[in-house]
C-alpha cells in the first residue's frame, strides 16, 4: 500500500508543484491523476528501468487512457539531441496533442530529456517527474532544468521547464546499484557543505545508515535536500544568483565528465571531487579551516566516492573546459566556493594561476594515490 511520508511545495506562483516522497507511490494512481492534464500520457523511460517499473506506472494510470510508452537507450552518452527527436517523433507519430501529459520514470538523464521534450513538443505539454536513483530525487527532478549535452558541453542545450509533480518513491532506490547509490550521496553532501551544517554533520553520522538504504534515514535524507533545494529555487528560479550555489564543485565536475566522455565517470562521482576542489580553493584562500579538508574525504570515503581527478587530466585540459562552462559570463568565470561550512558564495575573480596551482596540486595528488 502506497505511503506518503512528507509533502513539499516548490513555490513558483502559478507554476508551484508539490514533491511527494513516500513508499510504493509508483502504484497510487489518485496521486498521479490529481496532476494529468487529460487523458493522454506518454511515458518516457529507459531500457533499464522500463522492465522494473513502467508497468507499475501504467497499472496506476488505469483504463480509459491512452498511453505510448518511449524506452530510450541506457546512459548519459544518450541524453542528445537525437533522444529528444526521437521522443518528440514518437508523439507525433501517435498523434499526442497538447493535453498529453509526459512522465519520465528514470533517473537524471531520463527525466531531463523527457523534461526537454515536454517543454519543445507543441511549445509545452504537462509533465511528471517520477525520480528512481537517488540522485534524481534529492536533485535532478525538482527545480524545472532541463538538458541535453552536446561533444562540446554538458547541458548546453536546453529549457528551464516546471514539472507538475514530483513522485519520490523511496522503494524504487532498492533496485539501484551501490554505485549509483553513492553518485546520488555526493549531491545529498552538497546541500550540507552549501547551506546546512546541521544536516552535514547529521550525515557523517547517518552515513552508514544510508548507505544500508535504511528507510528512515533515506527519507530524512530525501526531505532535508529537496526542502533545500525547493527554498533555493524559489528564491532564483532561473538561476539569476543564489542558484548558482546548487552547483557547488559542478564546474570541475562537468570538465571530468567532458574530458572522461559522458557516462565514464558518473555525474555524482565528478560533483564529489569537484567539491573537495572548491573546499581546498576555499581553504587556499582562508576562508575555511583546513581541518575541513579531512572531515570531507572522510565523508566522501564513507559514501564509496572518489577523491582524487581522474589519471591523465592536466590542468590545461580542466582550464579550457572550464572556460566552457555556462557559468563563463562576459569571459569571466564562476566558481562555487565556501566562506565556511554551510555558507556558499560565488565568485567570479579565481584567477588562471590560481586555479592552476590547485589543478597542479591535484594532479601530483592523483599521481602519488596511484
Ligand atoms: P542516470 O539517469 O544515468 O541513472 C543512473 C543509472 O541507474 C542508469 O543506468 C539507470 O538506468 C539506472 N537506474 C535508474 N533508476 C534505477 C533503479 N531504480 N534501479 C536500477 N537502476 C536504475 O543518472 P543519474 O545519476 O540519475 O542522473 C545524472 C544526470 O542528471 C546527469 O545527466 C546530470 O547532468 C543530470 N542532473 C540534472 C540536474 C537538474 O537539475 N536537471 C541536477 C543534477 C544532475
Ligand atoms: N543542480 C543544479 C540546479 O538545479 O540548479
Amino acid at each position: 500500500m502506497s505511503v506518503i511520508m512528507h509533502t513539499l511545495h516548490v513555490d513558483l506562483g502559478e507554476r508551484s508543484y508539490p514533491v511527494y516522497i513516500g513508499r510504493d507511490l509508483l502504484a497510487d494512481g489518485e496521486v498521479l491523476a490529481r496532476h494529468l492534464g487529460g487523458s493522454e500520457v506518454a511515458i518516457v523511460s529507459n531500457e533499464t528501468v522500463a522492465p522494473l517499473y513502467v508497468a507499475k506506472v501504467r497499472g496506476a494510470l488505469g483504463e480509459g487512457r491512452r498511453v505510448t510508452e518511449i524506452v530510450l537507450p541506457d546512459g548519459e552518452q544518450y541524453k542528445t539531441l537525437h533522444s529528444l527527436e526521437h521522443i518528440l517523433e514518437r508523439l507525433l507519430q501517435e498523434r499526442h496533442s497538447r493535453s498529453t501529459t509526459i512522465i519520465a520514470v528514470g533517473g537524471g538523464v531520463v527525466g531531463d530529456v523527457a523534461g526537454f521534450a515536454a517543454a519543445c513538443y507543441q511549445r509545452g505539454v504537462g509533465f511528471i517527474q517520477v525520480p528512481t536513483t537517488l540522485l534524481a530525487q534529492v536533485d535532478s527532478s525538482v527545480g524545472g532544468k532541463t538538458a541535453v549535452n552536446h561533444p562540446l558541453g554538458k547541458n548546453m542545450i536546453g529549457a528551464f521547464y516546471q514539472p507538475r509533480a514530483v513522485l519520490i518513491d523511496i522503494d524504487s532506490l532498492h533496485t539501484l546499484p551501490a554505485r549509483e547509490l553513492s553518485a546520488g550521496l555526493a549531491e545529498v553532501i552538497k546541500y550540507g557543505l552549501i547551506c546546512d551544517p546541521a544536516f552535514y554533520a547529521w550525515l557523517q553520522e547517518a552515513m552508514p545508515r544510508l548507505l544500508a538504504r535504511e528507510e528512515s534515514a533515506l527519507a530524512e535524507a530525501i526531505e532535508r535536500s529537496c526542502s533545500l533545494k525547493a527554498a533555493v529555487v524559489a528564491a532564483d528560479e532561473r538561476e539569476g544568483g543564489l542558484r548558482a550555489i546548487l552547483n557547488l564543485g559542478h564546474t570541475f565536475g562537468h570538465a571530468i565528465e567532458t574530458a572522461q566522455g559522458y557516462g565514464a565517470w558518473l555525474h555524482g562521482e565528478a560533483v564529489a571531487v569537484g567539491m573537495l576542489l572548491a573546499l581546498r580553493l576555499s581553504v587556499a584562500r582562508g576562508w575555511v579551516d583546513a581541518a575541513e579538508i579531512p572531515v570531507l574525504e572522510a565523508l566522501l570515503r564513507q559514501a564509496q566516492l572518489p577523491l582524487e581527478i581522474p589519471a591523465g587530466m592536466t590542468p590545461e585540459v580542466f582550464l579550457d573546459l572550464m572556460g566552457r562552462d555556462k557559468k563563463v559570463v562576459d569571459g569571466c568565470l564562476r566558481l562555487v566556493l565556501l566562506r565556511g561550512i554551510g555558507e556558499a558564495c560565488v565568485v567570479a575573480d579565481a584567477t588562471t594561476a590560481e586555479l592552476d596551482t590547485l589543478l597542479q596540486d591535484a594532479v601530483a595528488r592523483a599521481k602519488s594515490r596511484c
